[in-house]
């Protein structure tokens, strides 16, 4: 099932008496050569973003500040899982629907992206989403 291939990922810290860091290196910290990145701060707590779901890119999340929650659906199951911690990111594999919501005034949520943006590639509409799951289910690709 495809939503089991999301993983939790524990980065490691390089600490010392200066204070902390993580180093994320594409196919090594996250499972994928990380080719864009983006980061969405400022959120109000209201809102919803992602809703979509995306063809050809997997994504690695990580709250580097504050928190927020992701809730992830293949159309029929779903998880939540909630980014608190800057140790801790979550992997979404291509052709998951995604929700992030639950934003702390202060998050700063960092998304790490197997490709480079291209609009096309999004499903925004989550009745579409669904249907072309039970398709792919379907025809066993799932
Ligand atoms: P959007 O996909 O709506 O953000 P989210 O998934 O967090 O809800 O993107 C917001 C805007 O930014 C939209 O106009 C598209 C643009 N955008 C880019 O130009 N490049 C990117 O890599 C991303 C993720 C978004």
């Amino acid at each position: 099932m495809l939503i089991e291939k999301c993983m939790h990922i524990n980065f490691r810290v390089n600490g010392d008496a200066r204070g902390s860091m993580i180093v994320v290196e594409g196919e090594q910290a996250v499972p994928f050569d990380i080719k864009r990145l983006f980061y969405i701060y400022g959120t109000d707590p209201t809102v919803v973003r992602g809703k979509h779901a995306n063809r050809k890119s997997d994504f690695v999340m990580v709250c580097v500040h504050g928190s927020c929650k992701v809730k992830i659906t293949d159309g029929t199951n779903e998880i939540v899982v909630s980014l608190d911690d800057p140790t801790k990111g979550v992997y979404i594999p291509r052709m998951l629907w995604k929700d992030m919501y639950n934003f702390s005034e202060d998050a700063v949520l960092l998304v790490m992206a197997s490709t480079h943006y291209n609009s096309t590639e999004y499903i925004r509409d989550f009745d579409a989403y669904c249907e072309e799951m039970r398709m792919l289910n379907g025809a066993g690709q799932n």
